[in-house]
């Protein structure tokens, strides 16, 4: 499903250069869920961005099912990433003026879909995830673990193929942490493909493969 092959980012600030990706090599069949670790600043969340198509690499091959990722647009890669990509992030970016509902069915406002095929999908979603109850809730009365589930909601409504996840159960308890687990689990027993970026021990236990990047480098790591 995806390919990466001799990878290169680095970044500029004013005189100094920081090279974070030296020659990442990686392939993902369709159906694994992988974990990526690392210390701090390694560039972790780097490789999650271009595989994500946010940000391109300097150098180096990004194949997904045999396209060429590395090669598009910027507005291609926006394309690329709402039609194929689920996005997680630690910090589970709501809109706060909005309501759950809102901003779960906000990837579909795009789509031109049908008002009542909208409310089936994100209704359907939000039962998915066990949080139908929060449907009509202002996001700032969540509690976080009822927020990331929300953010997951809104990566998952247009069933992406694949799903990239910085740090999901980063700022989470360790019951809200259990929960997002059992929902990755899940997501993969349907045949999701997921890209996790951890920290966290039992996350990385539930993946087929682990990898470090280690001084700009993608390292297999015993399982
Ligand atoms: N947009 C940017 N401009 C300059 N430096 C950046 C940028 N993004 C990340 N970096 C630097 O690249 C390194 C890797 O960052 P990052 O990929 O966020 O690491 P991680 O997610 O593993 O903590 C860090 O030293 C960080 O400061
Ligand atoms: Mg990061």
């Amino acid at each position: 499903m995806i390919q990466l092959k001799e990878i290169k980012k680095t970044y500029f600030m004013g005189k100094q250069q920081i090279e974070v990706l030296k020659g990442i090599d990686l392939e993902v069949n369709k159906g694994e869920m992988i974990a990526i670790m690392g210390r701090s600043g390694s560039g972790k969340s780097t490789l999650l961005n271009i595989l994500a198509g946010l940000d391109k690499p300097d150098h180096g091959i990004y194949l997904y099912q045999q396209e060429t990722i590395h090669e598009k647009t910027l507005n291609d890669l926006a394309e690329f990433r709402r039609k194929r990509i689920g996005f997680i992030l630690q910090n589970y970016p709501l809109i706060d003026s909005k309501n759950v509902f809102d901003n779960v069915a906000l990837p579909l406002k795009y789509s031109n879909i049908p008002k009542k095929e909208m409310t089936d999908k994100v209704t359907t979603m939000l039962s998915t995830l066990g949080i139908e109850y929060v449907q009509s809730r202002s996001v700032d009365m969540l509690s976080g673990g009822e927020a990331q589930r929300v953010a997951i909601a809104r990566a998952l409504i247009q069933q992406p193929e694949l799903i990239l996840a910085d740090e999901p159960t980063g700022s989470l308890d360790e019951e809200s942490e259990t929960e997002i687990l059992a929902l990755c689990k899940q997501l993969n027993d349907e045949g999701k493909t997921l890209i996790i970026v951890t920290h966290n021990p039992h996350v990385a236990e539930i993946c087929h493969k682990k990898y470090k990047i280690h001084d700009g480098k993608l390292i297999m790591m015993p399982h």
